[in-house]
C-alpha cells in the first residue's frame, strides 16, 4: 500500500486506496454500516462474511501519512507453519481510517454484491465508484460471469452509481426490505468478459482518473498519477 501527502488550494490532499477488509477494520465498518442502513449487520454476521472463501470484502482507506504495512508475525516450527496456512494471523491494524466498504459473494456464476457504503461525510467524492472498481476486480478473482444486486427503489444515488457500471434493472421484488417493506430493484450486468463491457469499464476508469486529475480549485477529488490511488481533498469534519 502506498501513500502520499500533498496539498493544494489551502486543503490537504488525501490518497484513497482499496484493499481487503481485515477483522481489525470491523469496528469502523460497523460505524459506517450503522450510519448507512436501517437494519445494520451484527458484528458476528460481518465476521462470518469475512471468513467466506467465496466472498471478498473490501475497504477504502484515507491515507494521510507514509506508513508501511506491517506484515503479520510468522509462527515458528512445522506446527507454526501449518497453523499459518490453516489460520493465518491478522496483519497489524491499519493506521488509515476506513472511509467506505463493499462486499461481493459468489453464487454459482453470479457475483452478488452484498453491500456497499461510504461514510456520510465522505460521500460524493468518488469513493463508491472506486469501491465498485475493486468489486469488479474481485469478481474476476472469484471467476464469476455477471454481477447482481438489490437496491431500494428510493435509493436513486446508488442506482445512478450502478448504472455507471452497466447495471440495468431486471426485476422488482415486492416488500423486500423487512424494516419498512419497501420494494427492491434487482440490477444485473451483462457478461463481465464481454469485450464491450470491458471497454466500457476501462472508459469509466479513465474518466475517473481524468476527473480527479483536473479537480476544481477547492474541495474536489484529485489524483496525481495515471494508475495510482486517488488523491482526494478531505471534506469538512462531520457535524
Ligand atoms: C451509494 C453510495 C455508496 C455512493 O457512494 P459515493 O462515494 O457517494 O459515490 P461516488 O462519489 O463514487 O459517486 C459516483 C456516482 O454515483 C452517482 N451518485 C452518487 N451519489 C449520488 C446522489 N446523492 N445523487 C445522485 N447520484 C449520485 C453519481 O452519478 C456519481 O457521480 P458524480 O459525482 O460524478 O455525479 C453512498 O451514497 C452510500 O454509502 N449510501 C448509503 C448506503 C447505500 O445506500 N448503499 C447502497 C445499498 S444498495
Amino acid at each position: 500500500m502506498q501513500h502520499c501527502l500533498s496539498s493544494g488550494a489551502g486543503t490537504q490532499a488525501i490518497e484513497h486506496v482499496v484493499e481487503r477488509m481485515r477483522a481489525t477494520d470491523l469496528a469502523q465498518v460497523r460505524q459506517i454500516e450503522r450510519q448507512s442502513f436501517a437494519t445494520p449487520w451484527s458484528a458476528a454476521a460481518l465476521r462470518h462474511e469475512l471468513r467466506q472463501h467465496a466472498a471478498r470484502y473490501l475497504v477504502a482507506r484515507a491515507a494521510t501519512s507514509v506508513v508501511a504495512t506491517v506484515p503479520p508475525p510468522t509462527r515458528r516450527g512445522w506446527f507454526g507453519r501449518l497453523l499459518d496456512r490453516i489460520a493465518p494471523r491478522e496483519p497489524a491494524p491499519s493506521p488509515h481510517p476506513v472511509t467506505g466498504y463493499a462486499g461481493i459473494c459468489r453464487e454459482g456464476s453470479v457475483g452478488h454484491i452484498t453491500v456497499i457504503a461510504v461514510a456520510p461525510h465522505w460521500r460524493r467524492h468518488g469513493i463508491g465508484e472506486l469501491l465498485l472498481h475493486g468489486l469488479v476486480d474481485a469478481a474476476a478473482e472469484l471467476g464469476v460471469d455477471t454481477l447482481s444486486l438489490e437496491v431500494r427503489v428510493s435509493n436513486v444515488a446508488a442506482q445512478r452509481l450502478y448504472e455507471r457500471f452497466g447495471f440495468t434493472v431486471s426485476a422488482r421484488r415486492h416488500d423486500y426490505y423487512t424494516d419498512d417493506r419497501e420494494d427492491a430493484l434487482v440490477m444485473v450486468t451483462g457478461t463481465l468478459r464481454d469485450a464491450g463491457y470491458r471497454a466500457q469499464l476501462a472508459e469509466r476508469r479513465a474518466a475517473m482518473r481524468q476527473r480527479h486529475a483536473h479537480p476544481p480549485a477547492v474541495g474536489r477529488p484529485h489524483t496525481p498519477t495515471a494508475d495510482g490511488p486517488q488523491t482526494i481533498t478531505p471534506p469538512s469534519p462531520p457535524e
